[in-house]
């Protein structure tokens, strides 16, 4: 496999692979379509489409899909991935059931072999931060790859957006949008729970945007009694009404992240509950006010927008974001600039080494600009 290392220039170049690998979002077809189109029209490389992310490079032929300019024809505006993504196949332990109990394997000699055996000269992996961790270590094993970042949670270290950030954004604005106007007939305090793992970019976001009361993030470990403070001082104003967005991975000072599990499942464990947990906390507390100052009391309803923010058409914007990174990953094979991973800084696409995509997430600075922004419009940050 080294000799595969440094990547092999434009004129020599013959077939490409491209996989989606973790979760899906919006716009992994708009990159998949632009890798296509750039790699057969261009520079006339044909390329194969690996099903499942690293899955397929496991598995037998059947994952390998050949990729055409007829077959990527309207995908453009498709959510989801047409190679279908799998968020656990990690060749460096890669989760198997044997005799009924399940078993961790390093599989990545496989993958080394399957890249060579395919003859793919360079592979476009599209994932996330744990997607590119991988892609990194298996490219100093030699694997001729190229990462582009994906993610609805915005927080890959080393670029400034990811695309289906937007497209998220958007779902959970338009959410809040569509809350307020029944908060304000009920006058309910609405508590809508978005997606945000270490990072609160959604939230922030979509809060600033659609104008809520208090938005909690995992970066700022919330403070109950600000939190109910601000939600008093709204209902006592002439809305008489209130919108808190909290991340799934936000929680209380000196608390811990809520996490759901199903009971006897071997699964990760998954986020998801905060925003149930909090409307009992701030309901306990009113109800410690309700003894002294009755008549003062407010209902509460919790929303969980879930996977509706990743599922669907993704924007313009995401669109013309992957369309542009699927390109400029294109364009690095062609310079034989393998190891690397496309990024946005600013307005302007760049590229880092994958061995400088870090192994934090990037989470909200809570000196950047908009978490002032957030903080001088009154919102509650807890
Ligand atoms: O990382 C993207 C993300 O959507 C997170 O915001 C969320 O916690 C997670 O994926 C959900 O993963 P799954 O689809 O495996 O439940």
């Amino acid at each position: 496999m080294p000799s595969l290392l440094p990547g092999k220039t434009a004129s020599k170049i013959q077939r490409i692979g491209v996989l989606t690998a973790g979760g899906d979002c919006p716009g992994l077809n708009a990159v998949i379509r632009a890798v296509v189109k750039s790699a057969v029209q261009r520079h006339g490389w044909q390329v194969l489409g690996i099903r499942d992310g690293f899955e397929g490079l496991i598995s037998g032929d059947d994952a390998i899909m050949p990729l055409t300019a007829e077959t990527v024809y309207g995908i453009l505006a498709r959510g989801g991935t047409i190679l279908g993504a799998a968020s656990r196949a990690n060749p460096f332990l890669y989760t198997k059931r044997q005799q009924g109990s399940r078993i961790s394997l390093d599989v990545t000699p496989r993958v080394l072999e399957r890249i060579e055996e395919l003859g793919l000269d360079a592979v476009v992996v599209i994932g996330g931060d744990g997607t590119m961790r991988i892609a990194r270590e298996l490219h100093e094993m030699g694997a001729p790859l190229v990462g582009v970042p994906k993610t609805i949670d915005n927080d890959v270290e080393g670029t400034d957006y990811t695309f289906g950030f937007d497209t998220a954004v958007g779902v959970a604005t338009e959410a809040i949008d569509r809350l307020r106007t029944t908060a304000e007939s009920h006058h309910r305090a609405m508590i809508v729970e978005v997606m945000g793992r270490q990072a609160g970019w959604i939230a922030l976001h979509s809060g600033v945007a659609g104008g809520a009361d208090v938005v909690l993030i995992p970066e700022q470990p919330f403070n109950l009694e600000l939190v109910y403070d601000r939600l008093t001082h709204s209902f006592a104003a002439v809305q008489r009404s209130a919108i808190v967005v909290v991340a799934e991975g936000a929680y209380e000072r000196g608390g811990s992240p809520v996490f759901r599990h199903r009971a006897g499942s071997q699964d990760k464990l998954r986020l998801g509950g905060i925003g149930e947990h909090l409307a009992q906390l701030l309901q306990e507390r009113q109800e410690e006010d309700l003894v002294s100052a009755p008549g003062l009391e407010w209902d509460i309803r919790v929303t969980v927008l879930g996977h509706v923010q990743r599922g669907g058409a993704p924007s313009s914007t995401d669109r013309v974001l992957a369309t542009r990174m699927g390109t400029a990953a294109v364009r690095l094979i062609a310079r034989g600039r393998l190891g690397r991973m496309v990024a946005l800084r600013g307005s302007t696409l760049a590229d880092l080494p994958l061995a400088r995509v870090a192994r934090v997430p990037r989470t909200v600075p809570l000196n950047c600009d908009l978490v002032l922004t957030a903080k001088e419009l009154g919102i509650c940050l807890g």
